[in-house]
């Protein structure tokens, strides 16, 4: 017997296992009812009566060993599981999707940006509107196109709840709520009951500008704008202005650029012409002023209003309108810029 106590004494002393189960096998076989151990604690009682103290004491000693050796490595396997199951903080993490900013914001900002360098603070006013601030304060008479069906989207069977078709007005806004000196750009969102294709949307956005103040003159406007064209499309851009015809401005123009996509020379995009147009501009008329409570006398100032999505088409040559409106990731995530 003492013999075999000190071959598993040997034995428990290099126990090793590979995982979990084999340790668990290791508990079985030593130190389970049935196992090695216990029997050898069952053959005690043969044990003669002068020798039970020293045997005792060593099968004591075998069963503590054995415990501990199992018990140490059984430790060791879940320090070992504890640290798989840890997350690791050396690891690159998962990369996380910034977005970007929408295209038209991204042009909506360089706008704002470029005249707030000359001044220009932002307005805003509500998306549905009344009728007066849309249209009657701008000097539209009763029976204009715009004001029909066809282009205005009403909200309501009452003709004067309705969806702007501009942000003029928010022009009208501020100069009802406002003194001049006035100066201010009207970004925002507009409706128009239009067919939506490529190059028409049932609704868009726009940046207005609106300058009121004493001895304002036709030369400040034009050289706003041509300081704009510039900053936008770069110091060789052209500006042209043709007479047009607004019912809140007289006189009124429409400026185009030199084509920025072929540098003038004639493309697809100008039709050939060389020239791109980008926006309506005008003075005020001085039916508006006064609709407005601002002394037409005393007072003049030029307003202009582009369309953002235009001026997006030809920063970035998107060729279909729709597709700022469609949200896909695809088209979006192309677009990264300081503003
Ligand atoms: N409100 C005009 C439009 O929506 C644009 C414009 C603004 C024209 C100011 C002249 C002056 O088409």
């Amino acid at each position: 017997m003492r013999d075999r106590i000190s071959e598993l004494l040997e034995e428990v002393s290099k126990l090793s296992a590979e995982n979990a189960e084999q340790l668990e096998a290791l508990r079985i076989k030593y130190l389970s009812k049935k196992g090695e151990i216990s029997s050898l604690f069952n053959d005690f009682k043969n044990v003669a009566a002068d020798q039970k103290r020293e045997i005792g004491g060593l099968l004591n000693e075998l069963k503590t060993k054995a415990t501990e050796r199992i018990a140490e490595m059984k430790a060791e396997f879940e320090a070992k599981q504890a640290q798989a199951d840890a997350p690791d903080v050396t690891r690159t993490p998962d990369p996380i999707e910034v977005g970007t900013r929408h295209p038209l914001s991204l042009v909506k900002n360089e706008i704002v940006d470029i005249f707030s360098r000359i001044g220009f603070s932002i307005a805003e006013g509500p998306e549905v509107e009344d009728d007066w601030h849309v249209f009657s304060a701008l000097n539209f008479p009763p029976e204009h196109p715009a004001r029909d069906m066809q282009d205005t989207f009403f909200i309501t069977r009452d003709p004067d709840v309705l969806l702007r078709t501009h942000t003029s007005s928010v022009q009208s806004r501020v100069m009802t709520s406002q003194k001049p000196p006035i100066r201010v750009l009207c970004p925002g969102r507009v409706y128009r009951n239009e067919a939506i294709s490529y190059r028409a949307h049932c609704f868009f956005h726009q940046v207005e500008g609106l300058y009121i103040d004493k001895n304002i003159s036709f030369a400040d406007l034009k050289q706003a704008l041509l300081y704009f064209a510039k900053e936008m499309f770069g110091e060789q851009t052209q500006i042209r202005l043709r007479p047009s015809y607004f019912p809140f401005t007289e006189p009124s123009a429409e400026m185009d650029i030199s084509c920025n996509i072929c540098g003038g020379v004639g493309c697809a995009f100008c039709k050939n012409t060389g020239w791109v147009e980008i926006l309506g501009c005008g003075m005020v008329d001085p039916a508006v002023l006064e609709a407005c409570g601002i002394d037409s006398k005393v007072y003049s100032g030029y307003a202009f209003g582009l369309g953002v999505e235009r001026i997006t088409n030809l920063k970035y040559r998107v060729k279909d309108l729709r597709m700022f409106s469609e949200n896909d990731v695809r088209f979006l995530e192309q677009f990264k810029s300081a503003y």
